[in-house]
């Protein structure tokens, strides 16, 4: 019996041993789940990349149509499909074409993509990012080409645009965590507040001297408000607390429900503005105060 009870034991050992050897697996898939909902925390940051989203359709999934002045161009499928969507590509890839709007083949995204926006993303969020993108159904639904319909478009526009973008070729390591440069940061590198409330120029590059001045007719034709702190015709008026409190349920003060395409972005679609933390939304609203007032009129169409 003694025998057999000491052959026993290393086996039990071993399968100690064994329970034990699997613990960091344990810990690393937890790390990945962590990582994942830090990812779907960026991607609600950015308004729940629903450019990427056709009304009525899955999430991510891509088709919906952008008609700009150089013709029309279709959202990509950013689903983990390994044919049609992003699940074949490599990390890396799908991190170039987000900041720098290159694909793996070397042809250029339009910037209707805007990467002049996430080329200032920190490299750890964009990497949880990616783990958040490949954490969700894929969807078999081929890209629609793009029609450019003007001819100078390759030889005016697109350079305009790519010069008004000086991109940074690695990204900053790690986002600032408090205050008035998070607020900053998530504005200007995640938000893309700027893409819908910057005026453009005739190139229709954004017109960074009226950062967020507001555009009578912007993205899909619709007004974008002035948000600089002008007291007439921005949002100077509202506290910090009624801007956080607008981001986080698109509530006015005066008591109006933010629509179109703000509420969009509020609502996102996995995840929005609206799951932002108190305190990102406070640092946003505390980076807006510290604009510079322009005043620019943009009447509210209704
Ligand atoms: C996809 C386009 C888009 C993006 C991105 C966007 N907005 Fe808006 N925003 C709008 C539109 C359209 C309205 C007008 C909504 C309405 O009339 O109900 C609006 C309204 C607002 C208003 C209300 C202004 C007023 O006078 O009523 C504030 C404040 C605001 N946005 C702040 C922001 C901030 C801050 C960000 C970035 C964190 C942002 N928006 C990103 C499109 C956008």
């Amino acid at each position: 019996m003694g025998f057999a009870r000491a052959r026993v034991t290393p086996f039990v050992c071993a399968v100690v041993v064994a329970l034990v050897g699997f613990r960091p697996d344990v810990a690393l898939a937890q790390a990945s789940q962590q990582e994942i909902a830090r990812g779907r925390y960026v991607f609600g940051a950015t308004g729940g990349c629903g450019c990427h989203t056709a009304k009525g359709q899955p999430a991510n999934a891509g088709g919906r149509r952008y008609d700009g002045p150089f013709g029309t161009v279709y959202s990509s499928n950013i689903t983990p499909d390994r044919e049609t969507g992003i699940g074949s590509w490599t990390d890396e890839q799908i991190v170039t074409a987000t900041r720098l709007g290159r694909r793996s083949n070397g042809e250029r995204l339009l910037p209707v993509h805007p990467y002049p926006v996430f080329n200032g993303m920190a490299a750890e969020d964009l990497k949880a990012l990616v783990a958040f993108l490949r954490s969700v159904p894929p969807v078999k639904r081929a890209n629609q080409p793009k029609r450019i319909a003007v001819p100078l478009f390759e030889s005016v526009f697109l350079p305009a645009w790519l010069a008004a973008f000086a991109p940074r070729e690695t990204p900053p390591p790690s986002a600032p965590t408090a205050g008035v440069p998070r607020g900053e940061y998530l504005v200007r590198a995640v938000a893309h507040c700027g893409e819908c409330h910057t005026p453009r120029t005739l190139t229709m590059a954004t017109d960074n001297s009226r950062f967020l001045a507001g555009n009578p007719k912007g993205p899909e034709d619709q007004a974008m408000p002035n948000i600089t702190p002008d007291p007439d015709t921005g949002i100077g008026k509202w506290t910090v607390e009624q801007i956080a409190d607008y981001l986080g349920t698109g509530n006015k003060p005066d008591g109006d429900v933010a629509g179109g395409l703000m509420g969009e972005v509020i609502d996102g679609t996995l995840a929005g503005y609206k799951d932002l933390t108190q305190g990102d939304r406070v640092a946003i609203a505390q980076y807006l105060k510290t604009l510079p007032p322009i005043r620019n009129k943009i009447a509210k169409e209704k």
